[in-house]
């Protein structure tokens, strides 16, 4: 048995390519590791109504962490329709799994790095090197939503809220609450990873992406909390940004930020507004990290229209991987790892068809794992 157990959840769709290229790299840095296969997506909830299968979630639970290919998620209605007929009308309910994972294995914390590397022909600009710590299982995304508004939540909202009782005159039918729901200790877990990760790479600044002008009390409390956690790095200059003028500071000058501290939607956006600066979804990784469990993975989804195809670009794989191997504490392989991964990039050889090359999935597979 290896030293290190790693659950392997290839998923959907172009997740079992890019993770089957994946293993090609991992196994020329000659990682001791025993990967364990585990069942996750679209397939699962058709045939079994659970796309995060209990024996999952024990693989999970008995494994040092995971890696995550990508699964394919529907709305509502087709997700009904497509279950196996034995499951329809059993009133089971589709829920996203990776948000499932989060919240249930409490992987509070999501860290994209978003690094220009040097003759990617996709990059926006070749000096970007950003990081963004995105808070993972509160805020806008915590799950606490309604739609039709229970009328005990209208009172008790009318009674407390002068701002409610406009929308509390209408049929409870056509209204639709999703809450925003943040807590100290969430706010000050985030915003201080973010200055540890700092102090520890060297990183001179950091940023926190908000709202609190018009979100006062969430944005608020994310506010306050952060002032006082940036006291205790005094090396470390701490600003803050609103979340849409962000948008429009890191496309005029995305070279001066550095580390990007976010609540859970707005870390979300944002990232993948950094990753486009990098790149795209070919090259965007995400680790998702708790205390004591993680799980890694590209951010693009299943690509249905690539499944299968071996032509999609698996470095976003790549980089999670190494974002795995750093957690696992493996900095050496780590580090082949990403060199492997700038060289092929620079070399320019060796080109996806996102790069505007004809190489294909494995190639790339095999041009990383020459060079690392
Ligand atoms: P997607 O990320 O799967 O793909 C969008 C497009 O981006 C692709 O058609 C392709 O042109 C490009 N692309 C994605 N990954 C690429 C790669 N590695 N190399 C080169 N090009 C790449 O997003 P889409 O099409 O909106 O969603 C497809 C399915 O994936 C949906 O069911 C969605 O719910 C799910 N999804 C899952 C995610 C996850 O597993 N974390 C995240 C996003 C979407
Ligand atoms: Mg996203």
């Amino acid at each position: 048995m290896g030293r290190y157990r790693i659950a392997w959840m290839p998923g959907d769709g172009i997740g079992v390519d890019v993770m089957t290229a994946t293993r090609v790299v991992l196994d020329r840095l000659a990682l001791d590791a025993t990967y364990v296969p585990a069942d996750i997506g679209w397939e699962f909830w058709c045939r079994e109504g659970e796309a995060l299968p209990e024996r999952t979630c024990a693989i999970l639970r008995e494994t040092d962490c995971a890696l995550f290919g990508a699964i394919t998620s529907k709305p509502k209605e087709e997700a009904q329709k497509e279950l196996v007929p034995a499951l329809r009308d059993k009133g089971l309910s589709y829920r996203s799994p990776i948000v499932r994972l989060r919240q249930d294995f409490n992987l509070h914390t999501n860290l994209r790095p978003c690094r220009a590397y040097p003759g990617n022909p996709l990059n926006y600009r070749d000096d970007v090197d950003l990081v963004v710590f995105r808070e993972n299982t509160e805020g806008l995304y915590a799950g606490v939503e309604f739609h039709p508004v229970p009328q005990e939540v209208s009172d008790v909202l009318a009674k407390t809220s002068p701002q409610w009782r406009r929308f509390a005159k209408l049929p409870l039918e056509e209204v639709a609450i999703s809450t925003r729901v943040m807590t100290r200790a969430g706010c000050r877990s985030i915003v201080t990873q973010a200055f540890d990760y700092a102090r520890k790479t060297g990183r001179k600044r950091v940023t926190l992406v908000e709202k609190p002008n018009v979100l006062r009390e969430t944005g608020g409390l994310m506010t306050r909390v952060a002032r006082e956690v940036a006291k205790a790095y005094p090396g470390i200059d701490f600003d803050e940004a609103n979340v849409d003028a962000m948008c429009m500071w890191l496309i005029k000058n995305p070279q001066s930020y550095s580390v990007l501290v976010c609540e859970n939607m707005f870390g979300d956006i944002i990232s993948d507004l950094c990753g486009q600066l990098v790149g795209g979804l070919g090259f965007a990784s995400s680790g998702n990290i708790g205390d004591k469990y993680a799980v890694f993975e590209p951010t693009h989804g299943s690509a249905p229209k690539y499944a299968g195809q071996m032509k999609v670009n698996p470095i976003a794989t790549f980089l999670a991987a190494k974002l795995m191997l750093d957690w696992l504490g493996e900095e050496e392989r780590a580090r082949r790892l990403e060199g492997g991964i700038a060289k092929v990039i620079k070399e320019a050889k060796v080109r996806t068809y996102d790069m505007g090359g004809k190489a294909t999935t494995m190639q790339m597979a095999e041009a990383v794992a020459a060079n690392v």
